[in-house]
């Protein structure tokens, strides 16, 4: 599918966006191994969290409702069922990664299977914790899905993760949740802590704890076999898809946005900080807390940045935001440069390459580095076909540039919006003025 945008004199109106997808996985996953009911209000509407309920339906758990107000019918730790065919995680790295913990511990065999682009995603990250844990994993060319997952009785470890990855903690957490004692992960530099407030939220003894001399790293612990108990539980609004209106509304003159309900997690909100750093007029005029999770609301004004660097552990923290904050760059005064950011090379695609391909179609100067990039500020903006390359935070990152560009822009398949954000483009058309 291919989407025209056009320059846009303003950004402005009042939004609330479909609910985040990161809790929404685990919602639906902890949900599935607790016992009762699971009450979720505001689920993704994205297709990767739909993956994951797809998934969690061929193992036997009940899903009612449909749309953003879900049921899921908790099977207990060891309720789930041997799926009859293969489990389909779509493009969704999240579901494959996460729901291999799970699949760890049970007493059957499972096959999970992807999209092109998630078959060529790094599974040994994963498969290296769960075989010290007692599973036997098989992978296409020893790294690639499909997986072929053999359920054992698993036993308990210390695991150090060698790349902060949120995906691969919670995969080794899950599965620590179908071990005798305590399993514990430290991660390198903090990555989103999701998965250790929910599964506290639902009846999880779960620690995090500093790491002594080392100011950045973190050790997280959970104990096995807890008693999960089903509950009703609110996701709130993505803020990775809040951040293409933000910069949206920063970029155009003019503008003037709230975005209510956001979740804003400090293991996720970096983004504000490091825009507010640039000299971005925010406010967040209410904050409440659900379910152990931060929501507020956020107001921003368009504003003249100066541009500033992504390094070190602000690189984890904002690694699902850097294609929106790479467009933004741009236009700053001085710039954004971008290190220490490997990981994008893994992601839904090579982000590095896509990025600087279409910052190159935009007119813009930008130079690619192994890990990362330079995007040197004060640069004008011009109409271009982009490419989403598939992946849904190319396609919106470049939308929102197309509406500083001289003219009509392309944004070919524009559908992959969908695997976070389905409604992507109507909101954009709602709130371009
Ligand atoms: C996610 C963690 C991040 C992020 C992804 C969602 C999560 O991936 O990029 O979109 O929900 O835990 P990694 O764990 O691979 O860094």
């Amino acid at each position: 599918m291919r989407k025209s945008v056009f320059p846009a004199t303003a950004i402005s109106g009042s939004l609330t966006l479909p609910g985040d997808k990161a809790i929404s996985h685990r919602y639906a996953m902890i949900g599935a191994i607790a016992e009762g009911p699971t009450r979720i209000h505001n689920f993704s509407t994205g297709a990767d969290p739909h993956s994951t309920l797809g998934c969690l339906g061929a193992l036997g758990v009940e899903v009612e409702g449909s749309g953003t107000e879900l049921t899921i019918h908790g099977r207990g730790l060891d309720g789930l069922c041997e799926p009859s065919a293969d489990l389909d995680a779509g493009n969704s790295g999240s579901t494959i990664r996460m729901l291999s913990g799970i699949l760890a511990g049970q007493r059957f065999r499972s096959r999970l299977v992807g999209d092109e682009s998630l078959s060529r995603r790094p599974m040994q990250r994963i498969m290296t914790p769960l075989a010290q844990m007692g599973a036997s994993i098989h992978a296409h060319e020893g790294r690639f899905p499909p997986l072929e997952i053999e359920g054992a009785p698993l036993h308990s470890i210390h695991y150090d993760l060698p790349v902060p990855s949120a995906q691969v903690k919670t995969c080794v957490l899950f599965a620590g949740l179908f071990a005798e004692g305590e399993t514990s992960v430290t991660e390198p530099v903090r990555t989103r802590d999701h998965t250790e407030i929910a599964l506290r939220e639902f009846g999880a003894e779960v620690t995090s704890d500093a790491v002594p001399g080392n100011a950045c790293a973190r050790r997280i612990g959970v104990s096995g076999r807890p008693r999960l108990t089903g509950r009703e539980v609110i996701v709130p609004s993505d803020i990775s898809s809040a951040s293409f209106f933000l910069v949206a509304a920063l970029l155009v003159p003019g503008s003037r946005l709230a975005i209510a309900g956001v979740g804003l997690n400090p293991t996720r909100s970096a983004l504000l900080d490091f825009l507010g750093g640039m000299g971005a007029k925010l406010r967040i005029p209410s904050l409440e807390t659900r379910n152990g999770e931060l929501i507020g609301e956020i107001v921003v004004e368009h504003s003249p940045l100066r541009g500033g660097t992504i390094d070190g552990a602000l690189t984890a923290a904002l690694i699902d935001e850097i294609p929106a904050l790479a467009v933004l760059g741009a236009a700053t005064r001085d710039g954004i440069t971008v290190r220490d950011a490997t990981e994008l090379r893994v992601k839904e695609t090579d982000r590095i390459r896509t990025i600087v391909d279409n910052l190159h179609r935009l007119g813009v100067e930008a130079e690619e580095l192994p890990d990362g990039m330079v995007i040197p500020g004060s640069q004008k903006f011009r109409a271009a076909r982009f490419d989403s390359f598939g992946d849904h935070r190319i396609a919106m990152a470049f939308a929102v540039a197309a509406l500083r560009g001289d003219g009509e822009s392309v944004i070919e398949g524009a559908e992959s919006a969908s695997v976070s954000f389905p409604e992507f483009w109507d909101t954009l058309d709602r709130i371009t003025k």
